[in-house]
């Protein structure tokens, strides 16, 4: 999604706050930048298609200002191009946004009729000149602000700068993400506080429809009635090494590897000597009867697993639900229902909306998310915070297994409320869950996954196979592959293949299967045999101990032998590397794919 970058400062500062604040939110993913920064003989205004680095090819980095906006953009309304990105300008505002003005084009209209020109395709442009517009009505800013509240409809982060104020920034959000921070001699606000992380560290909330005026460095918040409100700064959890590479060649390897010091902070997070400290460390799951597990994209596959180990272990009738389709779907809910949102950057639009459809209904929410202070989290009854830290590669790695460590202690909470765990069980358990960082980090260690990438990263697509929990694992292996490397592929639950799609298996189709599930072994060996027959390319990953030699595939991998539960969580890091390794061997951009965005704040 889009990045905002913005500071005013008691003493001059380097443009290169706004530029270094910029790269620091490339991971979020874009398309065009531009910056707007306050000079003596008025406003330095710079756009370019493409990347940051374009900007300071353009920019002298000796110029200063003692206020600042910037912006990447990832395009909604309008083709990436410099006359669409932002800052935008109209009279005497200027801004940048973040999300999508809905009611745009009815306004668009409006203005037009008052004498308003347009020059780009953006909603953001008129998002603009309704704030110019109101600015010439009314003279407080803030009210302004407020009044535009209720204009504009959608979702949006803004910052904005007046002509009549010109050392001062106004923010205002709603239902997209904006941070404050100060430091000695400025104040900043940012999409996220790695943007001006290495100028500070303390930061301030800023609440949905609350107005900030940032101005020498200093901060006011103003209320949805326009009254000034105390709020305190805090320190951020965020530290340099959070958003730095240490060594590796992308952060997406660096955030594979850290998944077993993730997952053992997470479990630890939760679950400290044993499986009855999730009494205390999660919330009480028994009066609920039902689980509805929502999210999108990965966080959607984690629900997944989430709902088949619900199912098998705590017997309790669950669904897993895509929130775009689930929003507009008219749920039957009940009292009983606990809703589970998955969520990394607990900002996504459609997740959020559907939770809120949930609260008005009056079903308890539940959200599992890992940015803290996130929206989701602020909003639901319930949060579970996973610890994966900051994800900066738009392919979330760490932070999906992580999710998946917190719904499976989830689980085993609400199995042990039903009594449907036993001793023997739970302490089969917690064995795994403190055995299990360490049999991830011997695995990644000890396999090489790279033989796996050189059989698919000249395929035109490929195909993931798996029954149960591995259909739920292979959907997400797919996506990693898809929106990393580029290369096509889909998921099939092994039984389905049959029924269609094995007509386009042909000689030296790539088909990746998974097995580790005892009971479903030997059917989805079937699967394999039929597309075998056909020509297919079998790459093969496996529990170890279901493995016999009479097994035949063009590769394997043995998984290490784990009970389902922590399984669902160690079997998807050999289809993160191997996403990895065919990206790079294709030469995709592995952090910040075409196209994606690292948090979906636009619907
Ligand atoms: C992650 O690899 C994907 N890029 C994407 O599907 C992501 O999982 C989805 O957009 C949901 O994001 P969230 O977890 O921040 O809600
Ligand atoms: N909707 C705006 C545009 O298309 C903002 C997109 C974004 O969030 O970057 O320019």
């Amino acid at each position: 999604m889009c990045g905002i970058v913005g500071f005013t400062a008691r003493q001059p500062m380097s443009v290169r706050v706004l530029i270094d604040g910029l790269k620091a939110l490339e991971y979020r993913g874009y398309d065009s930048c531009g910056i707007a920064l306050k000079q003596k003989d008025g406003l330095l205004v710079q756009k370019v298609k493409g990347k940051v680095s374009g900007l300071e090819e353009i920019i002298d980095p000796s110029i200063t200002g003692i206020c600042g906006i910037a912006h990447t953009r990832w395009a909604t309304h309008g083709e990436p191009s410099v006359i669409n990105a932002h800052p935008h300008q109209m009279e005497h505002v200027t801004l940048v946004h973040n999300g999508i003005i809905e009611n745009s084009e009815e306004l668009k209209q409006e203005l037009q009729s008052k004498g308003y020109v347009f020059h780009s395709q953006t909603d953001t442009e008129v998002a603009c000149a309704v704030i110019d517009d109101l600015s010439k009505a009314y003279t407080d800013k803030i009210d302004i602000l407020h009044k535009a509240g209720f204009i504009l409809k959608g979702s949006y982060a803004f910052a904005i700068m007046f002509d009549d104020e010109p050392n001062t920034i106004y923010a205002v959000r709603k239902d997209s993400p904006l941070i404050l921070g100060i430091s000695d001699n400025a104040s900043y606000l940012a999409s996220d506080a790695s943007a001006f992380l290495s100028e500070t560290s303390l930061i301030m909330d800023l609440e949905e429809n609350e107005v900030a005026r940032l101005y020498n460095g200093e901060i006011e918040i103003y209320d949805i009635n326009c009254a000034l409100i105390h709020r305190s700064a805090y320190k951020s959890t965020l530290s340099l090494s959070d958003i730095q590479k240490d060594g590796y060649d992308t952060f997406l390897l660096k955030e594979i590897h850290e998944e077993p010091a993730v997952i053992k902070k997470t479990i630890h997070h939760y679950l400290q000597q044993s499986l009855l400290d999730l009494e205390q460390t999660m919330p009480d799951l028994s009066s609920y009867n039902r689980f509805v597990f929502i999210g999108c994209g990965s966080a959607m596959h984690a629900g997944m697993i989430g709902c088949r180990l619900a199912g098998k272990y705590a017997r309790i009738l669950c669904s897993a639900e895509l929130a775009s389709e689930f929003r507009y779907s008219d749920p039957i809910l009940s009292a009983d229902t606990l809703c589970i949102f998955v969520s990394q950057s607990g900002e996504t639009a459609d997740t959020l909306a559907a939770m809120r459809l949930c609260k008005d209904k009056g079903i308890d929410t539940l959200a599992v998310v890992n940015v803290l202070g996130s929206s989701l989290a602020k909003e639901a009854k319930f949060t579970l915070y996973t610890q994966a830290g900051k994800e900066i590669s738009v392919a979330t790695t760490k932070a999906y297994t992580s999710q998946v460590c917190v719904l499976a202690l989830l689980v085993l909470k609400k199995a042990m409320q039903e009594n449907l765990l036993s001793i023997e069980q739970q302490n089969i358990m917690e064995n795994q869950l403190k055995t299990l960082p360490l049999l991830i980090r011997d695995f990644m260690s000890n396999t090489n996954v790279e033989r796996f990438a050189k059989h698919i990263e000249n395929a035109e697509h490929a195909f993931f196979i798996g029954r149960g929990l591995d259909y739920a694992l292979s959907l997400e292996g797919s996506l990693k592959l898809k929106e990393v490397s580029y290369l096509q592929s889909e998921a099939y639950a092994a039984g389905e293949l049959k029924h269609g799609t094995i007509a386009l298996i042909e000689k030296g189709t790539p088909v990746i299967a998974l097995i580790t599930d005892p009971m479903l072994k030997d059917k989805t060996l079937s699967n394999i045999k039929e597309v075998q027959a056909r020509g297919a390319c079998v790459l093969l990953m496996i529990r170890e101990d279901l493995y016999t030699p009479s097994i035949e595939a063009d590769e394997t991998i043995l998984l290490p032998a784990l009970s389902d539960i922590m399984q669902a969580v160690a079997s998807v890091v050999p289809y993160q590397l191997m996403a990895y390794y065919v990206a790079k061997k294709r030469g995709c951009s592995i952090d910040q794919p075409r196209n994606l965005a690292k948090s979906v704040t636009v619907e």
